[in-house]
């Protein structure tokens, strides 16, 4: 018997309460008995939906076990809207679940947002010229400060009513971002269309303050990394060369709010949002969730690609590997990842999000219906 990890787990609102727990079954089944690996999943309720059950974001007790006892912690998806059709805010105006998903990254400190894109065999994209290893980058957001800093408020002045959210960049927080960013460079194989190892620093430091000394300190750590190529964009450029050019690009680091808007945009290259999972890193505590909300929309529908809720999951099992230095969880990361690509490759069981173009002909699945079929891939 390996090493037990204790996960707290998240489901939150809408297709997270969908996605969440058919990865634990996922992790029942295959893993449940077999001695490799010990999971200990403690799930709590939480998000906008409890809140407006029980006047709560998330009770006590699960606050405590996430941030105080768990290995690592494992969210589904937060937002919920109320009878009136709004979204459920707090008291304080924030989003109701707002302590859970960035509550968390601010006060474990999870500097970096980790967002892998990348264009799986047997999945549809709009860019038809594209193909699966053609679109292979990270996204590695700024998670702890920029827009989401918490100092916002109101205030009249000059006659005028305003709402100000002040974008704090500092020092620390591009520094330690952008080593990251140069640090997962250097363990990656470069870009598609010229396996160059490449940061691209995504900015307006044309204009922005907080942006100018964003690339000003991406530029001094980078220059310690001598094989790594340093590049630039701005943010409304690089919506376009990302379209445009998805291979050019390896690593892209950026401030927090744009690192946000950027990775819906690259979502859409990939599948969409049931595509792209996501790992909030710090120094040793981790919330690992796919990078779509709760989709309202398409919640209770059976309709919730589960996909990139699986992938969140392989890149929590590699954090683990990592930080408690143990292959088990590696591996089972690795059995995921083979089984995901697998039945994406097959093209046979996907959800309907994933139904496009040469796969318009397939049949849509349910959520339960992929797992079912992963779960499949990974016994045989
Ligand atoms: P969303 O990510 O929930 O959905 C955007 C679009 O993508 C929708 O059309 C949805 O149907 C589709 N989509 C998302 N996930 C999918 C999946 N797994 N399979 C198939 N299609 C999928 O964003 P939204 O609708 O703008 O926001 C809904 C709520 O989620 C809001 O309350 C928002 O604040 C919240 N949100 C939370 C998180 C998080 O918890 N990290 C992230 C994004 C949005
Ligand atoms: C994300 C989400 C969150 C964010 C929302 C839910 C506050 O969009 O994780 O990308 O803006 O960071
Ligand atoms: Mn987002």
């Amino acid at each position: 018997m390996g090493r037990t990890y204790r996960i707290s787990v998240l489901p939150g609102d809408g297709i997270g309460r969908e996605v969440i727990p058919e990865v634990r079954r996922v992790m029942m089944e295959v893993f449940g008995s077999s001695g490799d690996i010990d999971l200990e999943c403690h799930e709590f309720p939480c998000g906008g939906e409890y809140f407006l059950e029980t006047g709560r974001e998330w009770s006590k007790e699960a606050e405590h076990f996430t941030k105080n006892k768990a290995d690592a912690i494992l969210l589904g998806g937060i937002g919920a809207k109320g009878p009136d059709g709004k979204i459920v805010r707090r008291p304080d105006g924030n989003l109701a679940g707002y302590s859970v998903v960035i509550g968390l990254r601010q006060e474990l400190d999870l500097y970096a947002n980790v967002r892998p894109v990348k264009l799986y065999e047997g999945v549809p994209t709009p860019l038809v010229s594209k193909k699966p290893n053609e679109i292979d980058m990270v996204i590695v957001r700024e998670n702890t400060e920029g827009l989401y800093y918490p100092a916002r408020g109101r205030v009249s002045e000059s006659g005028r009513d305003f709402a100000y959210d002040l974008r704090m960049i500092s020092v620390k927080g591009s520094e330690r971002i952008s080593r990251f960013a140069f640090e997962l460079a250097k363990e990656r194989n470069g870009a598609p269309v010229d396996k160059v190892k490449r940061v691209t620093c995504v900015d307006k430091s044309n204009l922005l303050a907080g942006c100018q000394l964003f690339r000003e300190t991406f530029d001094k750590v980078g220059e310690k990394y001598r094989g790594i190529t340093k590049d630039y964009a701005y943010v409304d450029a690089w919506t376009l060369y990302a379209v445009l050019k998805p291979e050019y690009y390896d690593v892209v680091v950026a401030p927090n709010a744009f690192g946000d808007i950027i990775s819906d945009l690259a979502g859409a290259l990939i599948g969409g949002l049931g595509m792209i999972p996501s790992g909030n890193i710090g120094k040793e505590k981790a919330v690992f969730e796919p990078v779509h909300g709760s989709a309202p929309d398409i919640a209770g529908t059976g309709k919730a690609n589960p996909i990139a809720a699986l992938l969140s999951t392989a890149m929590m099992m590699e954090w683990l590997g990592k930080r408690f230095d143990d292959l088990a969880p590696v591996n089972v990361a690795k059995q995921i990842r083979r089984a995901v690509e697998e039945v994406l490759r097959e093209g046979k069981v996907r959800t309907p999000d994933l139904c496009q173009g040469a796969w318009s002909d397939v049949k849509p699945s349910t959520t339960k219906d992929v797992t079912s079929e992963v779960i499949r891939k990974m016994k045989g």
